[in-house]
């Protein structure tokens, strides 16, 4: 499976360093054999897409809204990403849920109406630290896979993307042990092949670095999805260039 490095900017690089940010990218990912993706701020999507045309780096929304149009005050439609040349939503991201009070049944929504206009969505999972410590990993991925998916009918790997994020390694510098993450990216496989008969891409998110990227790759995980090192173009290129040597070794 060909593997996606995808970056997420969160609320950094909205303005006018957006494009600075994007003009290094395109500098040091040069034909990527892997797929790769970033997601800035709405506000610099339609700059940093102009930046990245035809450099095989996509450009995604941190979120997108379940209906295209209407009286949704501060949301953005899949139609919008799309105007902006985006092809990919993260959605269900945890700082959405537990900062915007975000469910698996609202994510779920927004990955169909994402599917309905091409947007693939990036479908985030992940369990907290008390979950973990509980040893209610599964459950919780569970949980928030049956609230998401309810109404999506496919789970191939045309169709869509799954992040698992363990909340407790988001942004804190300690990233899920490979061993960890193995475990829940089987039981999210699983879970979708026993529901479609097929896998999507699973990722690993979670103080993925350049330094541990290699771990997690070669492992058998098909991505990463990445905060913090996606700000930095020499280590996001570094983590391309890791993909893409796993894929050319497989
Ligand atoms: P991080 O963020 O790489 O900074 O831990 C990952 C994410 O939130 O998607």
């Amino acid at each position: 499976m060909q593997k996606l490095i995808a970056g997420n900017w969160k609320m950094n690089y909205g303005g006018a360093d957006a494009v600075p940010l994007a003009t290094a990218l395109k500098s040091k990912i040069v034909d990527p054999k892997c797929g790769v993706c970033v997601c800035p701020p709405f506000t610099a999507i339609a700059a940093v897409a102009r930046v990245l045309l035809g450099t095989g780096i996509a450009v995604g929304g941190q979120n997108v809204a379940w209906e295209d149009k209407g009286a949704f005050t501060g949301e953005i439609s899949a139609p919008m990403l799309h105007e902006w040349g985006a092809t990919y939503a993260i959605v269900g991201h945890s700082e959405r849920r537990t900062y915007f009070c975000e469910d698996a049944v609202t994510t779920g929504k927004r990955a169909l109406n994402a599917l309905k206009h091409g947007i693939m969505p990036i479908l985030c999972v992940g369990e907290t630290l008390e979950e973990r410590r509980a040893g209610a990993i599964e459950n919780a991925l569970k949980a928030q896979l049956e609230g998401a998916f309810a109404h999506i009918d496919a789970g191939g790997e045309q169709s869509l993307v799954v992040a698992y994020e363990p909340i407790w390694a988001i942004g804190t510098g300690v990233p899920a042990t490979v061993e960890n993450a193995l475990s829940a990216v089987g039981f999210i496989r699983a879970w979708l092949i026993s529901k479609y008969g097929v896998a999507p891409k699973v990722l690993y998110g979670g103080s993925m670095t350049a330094l541990n990227a290699h771990e997690f790759l070669s492992k058998g995980i098909d991505g990463g999805l990445i905060g913090g090192a996606s700000l930095k173009p020499e280590e996001f290129a570094d983590i391309v260039r890791i993909a893409e040597k796993i894929m050319r070794n497989a």
